[in-house]
């Protein structure tokens, strides 16, 4: 299997304060820093990140994997949906069971991927606590495990968030914890909470039993300091809409929200002093065709026109945004902008988005 290296032309680290905006070497421009990486944030160890579907969770936690490896830290980029957006992420070909080397990071960093079926998440279980290897394999032959999945829908994710909890646990013979930080590309916020409360599927499941008490740790595991969930979403009405709701039923189910992350950022091409009068319509197209005639460009006036309506739209766009940011501010979590990479996702895109990540304190 291919393991990514940083590409050389984003090994430069740009230190900066405050906001900034700027073109990077691949065409991505850098969103303004709006609020960092908490203290408390840089302690969790269990990432999960959300948002409506499309917004960018699967290239943000790629993202946030790679950042967090070129920290120096042993990371596992987790999958649950079995949609193998992982591997096309980092043009790779599907990932197995099996945790698997996939970047490598500075300092020692490392990071590697685990595509979590439940299927092979519950034979993994019943051979834990029941040494059913032999039965397991009947059990598959059967198609037992869809049926039992089926029956319980609840069990799914329980089986998927005891196996996350296992690798974010896991330490060497000296005690040490396998990995610094495990990232999982999550369920949509419309599912989420469902997926990480595992108290209300488990008092429907069990009682009693081995079950009951994996389940237990999973609960104290995910409503501890030790994890976050972060919200992707994009500077427009519905994702916004949808993060403020998938805030709320974070707190309502005592689940800690992380940062906003922020997808998808465009420059701006006006200056905020004349967004407000261009949103309305207002646009001098006199003044357009003298300050191009200025600098000797001389267009027809259909052109000009053409170009004074551009404006009005662009404002109008950027009114709506400044709306977004506005209403996400009111979440008052760390909100993290990340720049549109004009080419598309390649991995070039994700090591500058790992970047942009990293520049906004990710650690
Ligand atoms: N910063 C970005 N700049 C440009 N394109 C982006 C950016 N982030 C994501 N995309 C593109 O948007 C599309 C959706 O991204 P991605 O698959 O990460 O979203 P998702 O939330 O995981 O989607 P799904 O809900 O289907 O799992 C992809 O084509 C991806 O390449
Ligand atoms: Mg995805």
């Amino acid at each position: 299997m291919f393991v990514h290296h940083k590409p050389a032309n984003t090994g430069c680290r740009r230190h900066t304060t405050g906001p900034r905006a700027g073109t990077t070497a691949a065409g991505l421009y850098s969103g303004h820093i709006m609020a960092g990486w908490t203290e408390e944030l840089a302690r969790a160890r269990l990432h999960f990140v959300t948002g409506k579907g499309g917004t960018g969770k699967t290239t943000l936690a790629a993202a946030l994997g790679l950042a967090l490896a070129d920290e120096g830290k042993r990371v596992l980029l987790v999958e649950v949906e079995g949609r193998q957006g992982i591997a096309q992420a980092f043009d790779t070909a599907p990932l197995p069971y099996a945790e698997q080397r996939i970047a490598a990071g500075a300092g020692g960093g490392e990071l590697r991927a685990l595509h979590i079926d439940a299927e092979a998440a519950l034979l993994e279980y019943f051979e834990m606590f029941y040494n059913l290897g032999f039965a397991g394999r009947t059990l598959r032959r059967m198609g037992a495990i869809e049926f039992a999945t089926t029956l319980a829908p609840g069990l799914r994710d329980v089986l998927i968030t005891g196996k996350i909890k296992e690798c974010v646990g896991r330490t060497d013979a000296h005690g040490k914890h396998i990995y610094d930080a495990v990232v999982v590309d999550s369920p949509p916020t419309g599912r989420v909470v469902k997926f990480l409360d595992v108290t209300r599927a488990v008092t429907d499941l069990a009682k009693t039993g081995p079950i009951r008490s994996q389940a237990d740790g999973v609960v104290r595991l995910l409503h501890s300091g030790q994890t976050a969930v972060h919200l992707v979403t994009m500077l427009e009405e519905m994702p916004v809409r949808e993060t403020m709701e998938a805030v709320a039923e974070l707190d309502g189910a005592e689940l800690r929200p992380g940062a906003v992350l922020v997808n998808r950022v465009r420059p701006p091409r006006l200056p905020a002093e004349h967004v407000a009068t261009a949103a309305e319509g207002r646009v001098d197209a006199a003044r357009i065709r003298d300050d191009l005639a200025a600098a000797g460009v001389e267009l027809p006036d259909a052109t000009i026109d053409g170009l004074a309506a551009e404006t009005v739209q662009h404002a109008i766009r950027l009114d709506a945004e400044q709306r977004a940011r506005d209403q996400l501010a009111e979440t008052d979590l760390p909100i993290l902008e990340l720049p549109e990479s004009t080419g598309g996702v390649d991995v070039t895109a994700l090591y500058e988005l790992a970047e942009s990540l990293t520049e906004s304190g990710v650690s």
